[in-house]
């Protein structure tokens, strides 16, 4: 069909707007998501974007939440605690037992014992304040994470939270507006940034060994059945509740972090659109239907997020992200981590490596392991070398990665520097989570991304998390 005829043709069946709007370079589509015109960025100014502090030598801690997550984090402290530059100075769960597990573990390192809050859901509020601690620890279910975080925050004291740190963009502004306006520290705690693999990739990509970065695929996926149906394991059984409720990508930071470090979002780069897709649900009613508990198995019905949800991202910088969410699956778990550059190719687990020998090789098979393992020791990344030992003398769980941001967090507020990842990067990766469940529910509609730093992601810098401090 020739062009006139085509404009012609589309004009008559009404989709010549369409068309116009889906134009290359074109954003004007994305006007009309219901989303797009309700994200306010006004009156966000970029400014606690290299946010610094005093110094903080012990750095005093309230840490709210003392279940898996919580209790394994005061593993991560004790070191910390034993060469004076932390203390836990206070904990609170509404569970009093786990407060009594706690403080048994907490004694076992640490001399002065920290003050225990319980009894209601809002009695950490008495933990938060400057008297008590200087930076409130949150390890809590999600729908805390914000109340608890902004409530540090306007007290006076910096927040460090689990992850997500907000499943709506209201919650994720907000975060922004009041580490701004308070010039408190807050940090989404994204452990996978300080994995091994990550930073070794990282490293490589740093060093131009991968040429130009052009597409990652990343994802969450972890059978967690089990844990779900399990009254006892979540307290509340909170997680299934989420499920419940909402359908999208209800945990896009594991995968979606360490992704943003290799494409320098936010620091030269910046996420700017986002399809999502969820596939059908199966698995998880399936096995509320198989359970014996007639309480489980009457929630079979109510199960609304999808098995595998499936988001796609573009970059300003015009690089394409796949990033999938599925808990309820039976399969191996994989964060994927697959890199794809002009020069080089990574997957994960397990992982490999293809160094490209240029267009005339034609290569089918991975890099060996003997260059494989050339690369990862060129390229082991300093900071990883350095604390891994530091962890395997001081038997420090989790692969190591949790001892390593636990240990960025601590060090970066007792020296008075600005912290490895800052409120910009948690709340974007939270935001990508509350847009994945807006585009399921609008089916599948393009959502447009919003500068959450007021321009400054244009400015390439290193990623901090390279600076020896
Ligand atoms: N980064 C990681 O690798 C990782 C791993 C596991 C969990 N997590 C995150 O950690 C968080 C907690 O998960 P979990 O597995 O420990 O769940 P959990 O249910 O074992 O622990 C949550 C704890 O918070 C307590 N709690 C609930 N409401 C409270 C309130 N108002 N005040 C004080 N305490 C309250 C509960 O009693 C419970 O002990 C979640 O956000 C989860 O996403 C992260």
């Amino acid at each position: 069909m020739r062009r006139k005829d085509f404009l012609q043709f589309s004009g008559l069946l009404g989709i010549g707007s369409l068309l116009s709007a889906f134009r290359l370079g074109d954003n004007s589509i994305s006007k009309t998501s219901p989303i797009a015109d309700r994200i306010r960025t006004k009156g966000i100014d970029g400014s606690a974007f290299d946010l610094k502090a005093d110094p903080i030598p012990k750095v005093r801690i309230a840490l709210a939440g003392l279940g898996n997550r919580g209790t394994s984090l005061i593993d991560m402290l004790s070191w910390l605690v034993k060469e004076g530059h932390a203390e836990i100075t206070a904990i609170s769960d509404i569970n009093p037992n786990k407060v009594q597990k706690a403080l048994e573990k907490i004694r076992s390192f640490q001399t002065n014992v920290p003050a225990t809050f319980t009894g209601s859901d809002e009695a950490w509020k008495d933990a938060f304040r400057p008297e008590v601690a200087d930076l409130a620890l949150i390890c809590t279910p999600w729908e805390w994470h914000t109340p608890m975080a902004l409530h540090a925050m306007r007290n006076g004291i910096h927040a460090a939270s689990e992850v997500p740190i907000a499943y709506t963009p209201d919650d994720c502004l907000e975060l922004i507006r009041t580490s701004e306006e308070t010039k408190q520290h807050c940090i989404m705690l994204e452990n996978c940034c300080y994995n091994q693999e990550e930073l070794w990739l990282l490293r490589m990509i740093e060093e131009g060994v991968f040429g130009t970065v052009t597409h990652a695929e990343c994802a969450y996926l972890h059978d967690l059945r089990q844990h779900m149906l399990d009254p006892t394991y979540y307290e509340d059984q909170w997680r299934l509740k989420h499920h419940l409720k909402r359908d999208g990508n209800l945990y896009t930071t594991h995968g979606l972090g360490p992704v943003c470090m290799y494409f320098d979002i936010l620091r030269g780069d910046n996420l700017s659109h986002l399809t999502s897709m969820s596939s059908k649900e199966a698995a998880l009613s399936e096995a509320l239907r198989g359970s014996e508990d007639p309480a489980m198995q009457a929630l079979a019905n109510q199960v609304v997020c999808g098995d595998v949800n499936t988001t796609l991202i573009g970059t300003e910088q015009g690089r394409s992200i796949m990033l999938q969410f599925d808990v309820h699956s039976g399969r191996p778990y994989t964060r994927l981590d697959k890199v794809v550059g002009s020069k080089a190719t990574h997957y994960g687990y397990p992982s490999r490596l293809y160094i490209d020998h240029g267009p005339t090789w034609g290569g089918h098979g991975w890099s060996e392991d003997a260059q494989k393992a050339e690369y990862q020791d060129r390229y082991a990344h300093p900071l990883w070398t350095r604390l891994q030992k530091l962890a395997d003398e001081h038997e420090q769980g989790h692969g190591g990665m949790d001892f390593v941001m636990m240990y960025r967090l601590i060090r970066c507020l007792n020296k008075g520097v600005s912290l490895d990842l800052n409120i910009y990067d948690g709340a974007l990766w939270s935001l990508v989570g509350a847009l994945s469940e807006e585009s399921v529910a609008n089916g599948s509609a393009r959502m447009d991304i919003p500068d959450l730093t007021n321009g400054r992601w244009k400015t390439p810098v290193p990623h901090p998390v390279g600076r020896e401090i």
